[in-house]
Order: structure tokens, then C-alpha cells, then sequence
């Protein structure tokens, strides 16, 4: 394979990623916000910001799918003599002499040199404030006084980002701003129903300003030569209508080695009714200049990044691994976990893929989310839990979206997708599992957020069940619905008007035979979970119920979801086979062989091992597993969008990383340690970045959602980076199948599954009350724990009795 270009590097100890070429093959972007405000930023400062929503509070205006690609974003001109540049490199493209951006934890610095000034950017969200700090630091490194024209430059987003980018009839006419001192406030639609309004400050007296967007770059300039900054003179423009921006001026001077700080600030404001304005017209700012006073000078800030900082420690001391091997540990200490933050706060909402005006909260997707970030924040996962299972309808069905801000469902797409009930338990679970929180299934929650509806937590896990039982098809497997998990096999969709959505078109249902062996696989893993969680509460009768569905639903999928060699993906309306050796195209498909090697069912007939067998013969490529195989090669009326995506892509034959995992845990719990291995490492992004930075073209930090695949024109080309059920699937699998430290109700238990070449690892976890420290001693074994020893003593079994304080704890495989 021929030497590819490298854009960046790790740099564990920061636990940043640093990018050393600007122009990496695609935007490499961070996020920032840990809460309520939050901001994309790409590595030459472009993205945006926005308050809870991405829809409904944009805060300021990004263009996607733009040309040049990435335009826009917070933007600092430095105008030295007659060269004009930035520290990012973009948007102006003057070839720095040194370019450097750091990506962390919820932060990003930015540093460009040209002509001895360096300029240094460190942009983050502080904790609990709605605000996005940008702290500049100019240096003078050259033996001369250097005299800088310094512009600012932030664009507003009109609030709702979907109308703010076709109803121009309207916008160029409402923009508002006003201008005080040293601070731009853009207050569109302030005066009518919208309480809030945003704010870009510096700290410092500023020598003009601009917040008319043509005024400032002029009709037939670009970003990257806006006529105020060329000439070097603001215009001290006032928007009316039109496109509002804010522009600061700052003249610096310089002495050599001299250095000076500014901290800029884009804030978000809301008020009270009653005090929206302080004089007519006029918008009450007092709010605005508490938050401006928390912030506007460098030790502040200093003290404000600090915190944040703590936090991430905080967060991630909880589960630590040394290995050994950099590779992996970097990604379980550091990146792994952090993309499953970010997809705790962002679901599939807002990324340089996600436009943020599309898809809110996924109920699904937000459900396996939890067991990312479960351990790191059990509080809000509760929440999480309360707020999605509020969206569900009293039959056990549910909205397939909702909105953040409202919290409310989505009617735009309403429900019907058949697996979603399950996932309600596989979230809870988790929560149960490392909290130990009982009271959670105790909880009163409403149906479709309708007061009066509340029925206990526990009685929705319930009706979810029976949500699946009581949609069963001709095979007794559950019946599909618009889609399982995969949003693309549409079996009752029937479209030939591109027009339609494939997601909310369901032409025909009446008397489908439509299952899905995925569900069935989801329903038994999720059952067994269910039934061990109705023991343990004493609910004996209820468990009883279930597992005997359960046994039931085992007893179908071995006698109809048998295929031969794999288990079969599932049956279209008319009851024919889909994912078999007998289909022209697509005979195998990944979900099924996922979910019901989980489920572990026929294990004991070898349908497990000939599936992940399979799997590695017709699936694996040099990427990670294909989601189905062959690709399709036409578009199949009754299998709807699966079909439509050419060969290698997305759903159909890509390689879904969101699956992998499923197949790997399948590997883990048949003890196959070295397969296990070998398909994870060939998804980690660590081992990505090593060797595929060109072809991969996506950042080399976080997983993408999908790779193209073997069948694709260009296979290992990776899109739709960060906000995946990947993240939250691959720590799953990593912390709890193959390093084997699985949280349980009634301590920790120790199953590790590992290749054989695995050395002595050490892993601190903390764990409700109790701290840790587990080394495991693998002596060649891919699976099988012999002995665990506790403070010394050895213990029955393999789950470490939860006690609170520190532990030592040896285990012998
Ligand atoms: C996307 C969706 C997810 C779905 C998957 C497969 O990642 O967010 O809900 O399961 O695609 O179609
Ligand atoms: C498309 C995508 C799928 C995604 C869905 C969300 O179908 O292929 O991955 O889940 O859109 O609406």
C-alpha cells in the first residue's frame, strides 16, 4: 500500500487530537457545550453555535454542502501591513508559517504564525454558562513593533435554522441588531414573541464595529477578502433587515515579545415576559452584562477553562484501562467515551452530516446512547430515560423522534417502527445496572407527554414487551412495522414516487407478513434482561410470563429464522424469504446474525458459531463487516430504501459500524477472542488513523457511521462522522465483552473475551460507592475466568459483591 499523506497526530497526554495541515481531506471538526449552549467547530474555526436546539435556537448561520466546503464559522482577520490572514488558515487561505489546531475535550485552540505574530485561539463553552468564549492571544515574536488591525466576525442565524434558509421574503426584512460599547446584540423577532436574544463582546474598547453583512464584505467579495478588512477600515454599519453580523475593529500594537490577550464573547440570553426591554425598543441587557461580567478578562476565563478541564477528569477517571497497547487505550480513556457524550448531547442532530433542522431526538438512538454514558452521568441518563419514555403511546408504541426543546414527539414521523418499544428496556437496564437505582421503575410517567396518562417506569418496560408479542406475524416473529432497527428495509412502503419518504410511506400493512428476525434477536436478548429484572424485584409471576414469550420466541426464529448457515434477515410482506441463499441478491445480512448470536439462540445446535462463521466468510472485508452480501445491484419495490443506495454504500453493503459491535459481542459470548479481536480493531479509530488518513477522509478520532464497503467504489472511504450508535456500541462492547468489567445489580462482573496474544491489563473503575482496581492476569486464555481474588481473598463466582470503598482485585483466567 503506498505511504498516505498524515494530517495529525494523538497527543495522549492532553488528550487532544492535533491537526498540523489545514487542509485535511475533509472538514475535522470538535464540539463544545457540555449542557444548554453548544458549537460545532472545524479545524479552521468554521461551524456554529446554537442554544438546546439545533432547529429552533440557531444561534449563528452556517451554509452545508457549501462551495468552497466549510464556510463560515467565528472568524478573527489579522491585517499586518498589507497582508491579511487568519489563525485558522481559513477563510482568507495566506499561507501560514506554522499552523497547528488542537482538538480536546469540549475545547479547541487554533494557532496560526505569520510574519512573527502568532495568534492563538482557544474557543470553549464553560460550564453552566450559555456562552462560547473565544480567548485570543496575539504574540509579537519579531524584534519590531508590530501595529495589527484586528476583525471579528460571527454571522447571525435568523433563530430557526430551517426557515432562516428559504423564507427570504421575510428575513431581509427583520434582522435587528444593537450596539453598545463593545458588544453587538442581535435581537431578530425580539420585538414580537421571541424572548431571547444573543450577544457578541470583547473585552476591550473596540475603534468600530460592523453588523451589515454587504456592508462589511461588500456584494461581490467573499469571506475571504471582505472590503472592511482589505481596506482596513470598518464601516460601522448598522443592519436593518438584510444579513446582521458582528464585526469588531481592534487596533493593537505590539512591542517585541509583547503579547496581549482578548476574550471574546458569543452569548445566548433569555428573559422574562414582563422584562423583555428596558426602554421601548430596547432590550433589557442586564442579564447580558452579569454573563459578560463572569467573563471578561483572562484570569476568569483562565479560572473557567480550569473547570471544565476538572471535569473531563472527572468524567473520565471513572473507567481506565492500561493495556499497554496506546492504540486501544487511547480510545477507551479518551475517545470513545467522549464521542459518546457528544452523542448524549447531540443524538442525530446536529454534525457536518446532520444539518440540525432534520432529525431531533432518536428513540431508538437515544436508548443505546445511554449505555455510552451511563456510568459517566447517571443523573441526566435518568432523565434521558423519563424524557424518551414520555414520548411512548399507551399501546407500547412510540413516536420515533422528539424534539429537545419541547421534548415533545415528533408527529412529522410519527411511529411504527417495531423495534423502538425494546429499546426502552435495553436503556433502563443499563441505568439499573450501574446506578443499582431501583426507584426509577417507579417513577410516574405519562404516555405522549399527556398529563393525566402517568403509569409507573416498570409498566412501560412492560407494555413494550407486549408491544412485540402482540405484533407477531404468520411465523410467530415480530411483525416488522415500518422498519426495524435498520431505518432502510421499508417491507411495507411499496414507493415509485421519489417524492415519498421512504421513512414515513407505509402504503401497505393491512395483512403484511412482514417480520424481522432483528426484533426477535432484540426481543430475546432484551426478554432475558427483562425477566432477570422481574426477579430480582419480586415480580416472579411477570417473569414467568415473559420468558415463557421468550422460549417461544426462541423456538421461531430456530424453526423459521434458520437459513442453513446464518439465521435469515427477515420476511417481506408477502411472507418470502429476505437474507437467504435462495435470494438472488442480499443472501445474508448482518442484524440478524448480531442479535441472535446475543441472544445465544440454537447455540447449542452450532447455529451460533456457523452465523459468526459466516459473518467472517461473506461479510468481512478489510474495513469492518458489510451489512449485507451481495450488495443490491437494482432498486426492490418491496424492499423499499435499502435498494436505492448504490452498491457499498449506507445501508446497502456498507459497513454500518453501528453492526459491527453486535457481531463481535456475539464472538465474545461464544469465547471467540482472537475473531472478536480482529473485527473491532478493524473498525477502532486508532488503527484507522494509522494507516487510512487519505482514504478515510473523515476524522481519525471518532467513529463514522458508515464505511464504504468491499462493493463500493472507493471501499474504506468513511462518512457521517460522530453522531452514531457506533460510539455507544463500541464502548459497550469494548469496557464490558472483551475487557470483561460488566456492571450488575449486585456488583461487578468479570468476563473478559480476548485474543490470545492479550497481556496483563490493569482497570480502574469507579462504581457507585466503590473504587476498583482490577487487574486481569488472560495467561493465553481467550475466555474463562478461574479465580477473582478480593483484598486478598478469593471469591465464589465471578461477580464482585458490591461494596462501597477501595478495592484491589486480582483475576486469573
Ligand atoms: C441511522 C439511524 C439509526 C438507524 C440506522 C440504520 O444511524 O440513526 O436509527 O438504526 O441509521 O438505518
Ligand atoms: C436514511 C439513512 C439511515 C437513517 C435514516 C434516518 O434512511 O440511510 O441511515 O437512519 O435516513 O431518517
Amino acid at each position: 500500500m503506498e505511504q498516505q499523506k498524515r494530517y495529525g497526530h494523538f497527543d495522549d497526554q492532553h488528550r487532544e487530537y492535533v491537526i498540523t495541515d489545514p487542509q485535511t481531506p475533509w472538514p475535522w471538526i470538535n464540539y463544545l457545550g457540555n449542557e444548554d449552549f453548544f458549537s460545532l467547530i472545524s479545524n479552521t474555526a468554521g461551524g456554529y453555535s446554537f442554544y438546546k436546539d439545533a432547529k429552533f435556537r440557531r444561534i449563528t448561520r452556517y451554509r452545508y454542502n457549501n462551495v468552497p466546503m466549510d464556510n463560515g464559522g467565528r472568524y478573527f482577520y489579522i491585517k499586518d501591513g498589507d497582508t491579511v490572514w487568519n489563525p485558522g488558515w481559513k477563510p482568507c487561505k495566506t499561507p501560514l508559517d506554522f499552523y497547528e489546531c488542537r482538538h480536546g475535550m469540549s475545547y479547541t485552540r487554533i494557532t496560526g504564525r505569520k510574519n512573527g505574530v502568532e495568534a492563538s485561539v482557544l474557543f470553549f463553552v464553560p460550564l453552566k454558562k450559555w456562552a462560547e468564549v473565544q480567548k485570543l492571544t496575539l504574540k509579537n515574536e519579531s524584534s519590531e513593533t508590530k501595529t495589527l488591525k484586528l476583525f471579528s466576525f460571527e454571522e447571525w442565524c435568523l433563530w430557526n435554522a430551517a426557515t432562516d434558509m428559504e423564507n427570504f421574503q421575510r428575513n431581509f426584512s427583520t434582522g435587528e441588531v444593537e450596539i453598545e460599547g463593545s458588544t453587538i446584540y442581535h435581537k431578530t423577532e425580539y420585538r414580537e414573541r421571541r424572548n431571547h436574544y444573543a450577544f457578541y463582546h470583547v473585552n476591550t474598547p473596540i475603534q468600530g464595529f460592523d453588523t451589515d453583512r454587504e456592508t462589511f464584505v461588500g456584494l461581490y467579495n467573499e469571506f475571504a477578502d471582505p472590503q472592511a478588512v482589505m481596506e482596513g477600515k470598518p464601516r460601522n454599519s448598522h443592519a436593518h433587515g438584510w444579513s446582521p453580523i458582528a464585526s469588531h475593529y481592534i487596533e493593537v500594537t505590539l512591542k517585541p515579545g509583547e503579547s496581549k490577550d482578548f476574550v471574546f464573547l458569543l452569548g445566548y440570553i433569555e428573559n422574562e415576559q414582563d422584562e423583555k426591554f428596558e426602554a421601548p425598543q430596547m432590550i433589557n441587557k442586564k442579564k447580558a452584562h452579569a454573563l459578560i461580567a463572569e467573563l471578561d478578562s483572562t484570569a476568569k476565563v483562565d479560572k473557567a477553562f480550569a473547570e471544565l478541564c476538572e471535569y473531563w477528569d472527572a468524567l473520565l477517571n471513572i473507567y481506565k484501562v492500561r493495556t499497554g497497547n496506546d492504540k486501544l487505550d487511547r480510545m477507551v480513556n479518551i475517545w470513545n467515551q467522549y464521542q459518546c457524550m457528544v452523542t448524549f448531547n447531540f443524538s442525530r442532530s446536529a454534525s457536518f452530516f446532520e444539518s440540525g433542522v432534520g432529525r431531533g431526538m432518536g428513540f431508538r438512538d437515544s436508548n443505546q446512547d445511554l449505555v455510552g454514558f451511563v456510568h459517566q452521568i447517571p443523573p441526566r441518563a435518568r432523565q434521558r430515560i423519563i424524557d424518551i419514555a414520555s414520548t411512548q403511546f399507551p399501546d407500547g408504541g412510540c413516536y420515533h423522534q422528539y424534539q429537545p426543546l419541547t421534548k415533545r414527539g415528533n408527529n412529522d414521523i410519527g411511529g411504527g417502527f417495531n423495534d423502538d418499544p425494546c429499546w426502552l428496556i435495553f436503556g433502563t437496564v443499563a441505568y439499573i445496572k450501574e446506578t443499582g437505582d431501583f426507584s426509577i421503575l417507579d417513577e410516574m410517567v405519562p404516555f405522549d407527554n399527556q398529563p393525566g396518562s402517568e403509569v409507573t417506569l416498570f409498566e412501560h418496560l412492560k407494555i413494550s414487551m407486549d408491544h412485540v408479542i402482540k405484533n407477531l406475524g404468520p411465523h410467530m416473529l415480530p411483525l416488522i412495522g415500518r422498519a426495524d432497527w435498520n431505518d432502510c428495509l421499508n417491507l411495507n412502503c411499496f414507493s415509485w414516487d421519489p417524492n415519498e419518504s421512504f421513512q414515513t410511506t407505509e402504503n401497505v400493512s393491512e395483512g403484511t407478513k412482514a417480520e424481522s428476525l432483528m426484533i426477535a434477536g432484540l426481543f430475546v436478548v432484551t426478554g432475558k434482561d427483562y425477566v432477570a429484572l422481574c426477579k430480582k424485584i419480586g415480580k416472579a409471576d411477570e417473569a414467568a410470563r415473559m420468558q415463557k414469550a421468550v422460549d417461544e420466541m426462541i423456538e421461531a426464529v430456530k424453526k423459521h429464522g434458520w437459513d442453513g448457515e446464518w439465521y435469515l434477515r427477515a420476511y417481506d410482506f408477502y411472507g418470502r424469504k429476505i437474507g437467504s441463499n435462495e435470494c438472488e441478491e442480499a443472501k445474508i445480512f448482518i442484524e440478524s446474525q448480531g442479535w441472535c448470536t446475543m441472544a445465544e439462540i440454537g447455540a447449542e445446535d452450532g447455529m451460533v458459531a456457523k452465523s459468526l462463521d459466516s459473518c467472517k466468510k461473506y461479510l468481512e472485508c478489510e474495513h469492518g463487516m458489510v451489512l449485507n452480501n451481495p450488495a443490491f445491484t437494482k432498486y426492490i419495490y418491496e424492499y423499499g430504501e435499502i435498494s436505492s443506495y448504490p452498491e457499498g454504500y449506507k445501508e446497502n453493503a456498507g459497513i454500518f459500524c453501528h453492526n459491527n459491535p453486535w457481531v463481535i459481542i456475539g464472538e465474545c459470548l461464544a469465547g471467540r477472542g482472537n475473531d472478536a479481536w480482529s473485527h473491532y480493531a478493524k473498525i477502532l479509530p486508532s488503527y484507522v488513523e494509522e494507516k487510512y488518513q487519505t482514504l478515510h477522509k473523515v476524522e481519525p478520532y471518532v467513529n463514522c457511521q458508515m464505511v464504504a464497503g468491499k462493493d463500493a467504489y472507493k471501499p474504506g472511504e468513511g462518512k457521517n462522522s460522530w453522531l452514531t450508535g457506533t460510539a455507544a456500541w463500541m464502548w459497550y462492547t469494548v469496557s464490558e465483552f472483551i475487557l470483561g468489567i460488566k456492571p450488575d445489580y449486585d456488583g461487578i462482573r468479570i468476563d473478559p473475551c480476548l485474543p490470545e496474544t492479550a497481556t496483563d491489563y490493569t482497570v480502574q473503575r469507579k462504581f457507585r460507592e466503590a473504587d476498583y482496581e482490577i487487574t486481569i492476569h488472560p495467561n493465553g486464555a481467550q475466555k474463562g475466568v478461574k479465580q477473582i481474588v478480593v483484598d486478598g481473598k478469593p471469591i465464589d463466582g465471578t461477580v464482585i459483591p458490591y461494596s462501597a470503598g477501595k478495592h484491589v482485585v486480582e483475576v486469573t483466567m
